[in-house]
């Protein structure tokens, strides 16, 4: 049985078009909150009935490392492979925000993806399986918006960790990230319908807004061995956004 490779937020936008991309060369493990929509994913995959569920709700980070560890080894799993696209995105200011939505913030983007590696690179079960990890960030670090500070904060955190993580796992282990601008998906929905703010974004994405399939070919690329000596990089899918003045 080949290596499994674990994804978040497949039951949705990106980690939904991860998951479709790499079924066709991977077995997948299918980490979401709501079954009925990973069974969506999985009916949309290659060879479907190969892919199988981590359902788990990630803002319960203190015992992710327990579940999943527990999953695998009950499972008999070997996963060489993880994707983390789970997140969530919200606009308000220091004024306004509240402690326990930045904490909130904080633990699906950055810290589920810190106890979910602790667990992947447990010296008896698993570290030496794990090969390549693809952590889904955003340009939010590198271009200031207003009202982005919590979220920039968290997939800042997300790309610091990817950097020293590529560094502590070599040779073994690959790490980097993807920095998406605004794709077309449930979570931009609201945004993109709001004709002001539809207008002002529009200017800056020299090519365009993009698709789920752009963050899809770029995460199949560093998954594969065509990008075997890549690591601790991140990788900017933007349309030319962070460029353009
Ligand atoms: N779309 C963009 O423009 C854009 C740009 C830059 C970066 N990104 C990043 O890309 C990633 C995917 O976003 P998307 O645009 O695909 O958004 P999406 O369609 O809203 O998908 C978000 C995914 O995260 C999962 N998730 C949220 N809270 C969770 C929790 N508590 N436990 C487990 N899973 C949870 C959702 O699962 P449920 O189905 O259970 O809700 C869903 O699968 C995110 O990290 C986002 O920050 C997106």
């Amino acid at each position: 049985m080949e290596n499994y490779v674990l994804i978040t937020g497949a039951s949705s936008g990106i980690g939904r078009d991860i998951a479709v991309t790499l079924s066709k060369t991977y077995p997948l493990i299918l980490g979401g909150r709501n079954v009925e929509r990973l069974e969506e994913t999985r009916a949309m995959c290659t060879d479907s009935d190969k892919h199988i569920f981590w359902n788990y709700d990630l803002a319960d980070v203190e015992n992710i490392y327990d579940n999943l560890t527990a999953f695998i080894k009950n499972n008999e799993l070997k996963v060489g492979g993880f994707v983390h696209s789970a997140g969530i995105w919200f606009v308000t200011t220091l004024n306004l925000v509240k402690l326990n939505d930045v904490q909130k913030m904080m633990n699906i983007n950055f810290l589920s993806a810190v106890e979910i590696l602790r667990s992947l690179v447990k010296r008896k079960t698993n570290a030496k399986n794990l090969k390549d990890v693809i952590l889904v960030s955003s340009i939010a670090p590198f271009k200031s918006a207003k009202g982005e500070a919590f979220y920039a904060a968290s997939k800042a955190a997300i790309n610091v960790f990817a950097r020293a993580m590529a560094d502590e796992l070599a040779p073994n282990t690959r790490v980097n990230t993807i920095n998406p601008g605004i794709i077309h998906t449930p979570m931009m929905d609201n945004l993109l319908r709001d004709n002001e703010q539809f207008e002002k974004h529009k200017r800056t994405y020299l090519l365009g807004f993009g698709e789920t399939e752009d963050v899809a070919n770029m995460a199949e690329f560093l998954m594969s061995d065509k990008a075997r000596r890549i690591t601790g990089q991140h990788f900017v899918v933007d349309g030319g956004a962070t460029i353009a003045i």
